[in-house]
């Protein structure tokens, strides 16, 4: 049986692919993470909580990440929604950087997400 409490390092992109002020959708296991360089490294479920919208066409604005389709802002640091219509969280990883290689800390499992 897994320990539910293990946790994986996957490396998903080089930290010079994401310089500072722009974000890159990546897929581990199927799972859309946005990751967004913005005052530090940031990994966030890349599918909004509110309806199916990939993040990525979504825009940075201050310290959030605006959904494109209903115009709610999701707090990079908390995932938390600012504005409705969303009112769920956007999930939030662990992010490292390790020679210059960005990696997430995910479950051994299935990957949580908020919908
Ligand atoms: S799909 Fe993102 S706010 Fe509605």
């Amino acid at each position: 049986m897994t320990d539910p409490a293990a946790v994986r390092r996957v490396p998903v992109a080089r930290l010079d692919e994401i310089p500072e002020g722009t974000m890159r959708m990546v897929e581990v296991d199927a799972t859309h993470i946005l990751v967004v360089h913005r005052d530090g490294l940031h990994a966030l479920q890349g599918i909004c909580s509110h309806e199916y919208f990939e993040l990525d066409g979504g825009f940075l604005t201050g310290d959030a990440i605006t959904c494109a389709l209903h115009l709610s802002r999701f707090d990079l640091a908390t995932g938390e929604a600012l504005d409705p219509p969303a009112t769920l969280p956007l999930a939030r990883y662990p992010v490292i950087v390790e020679e210059g290689v960005i990696l997430l800390e995910l479950p051994v499992g299935a990957i949580p997400v908020n919908e």
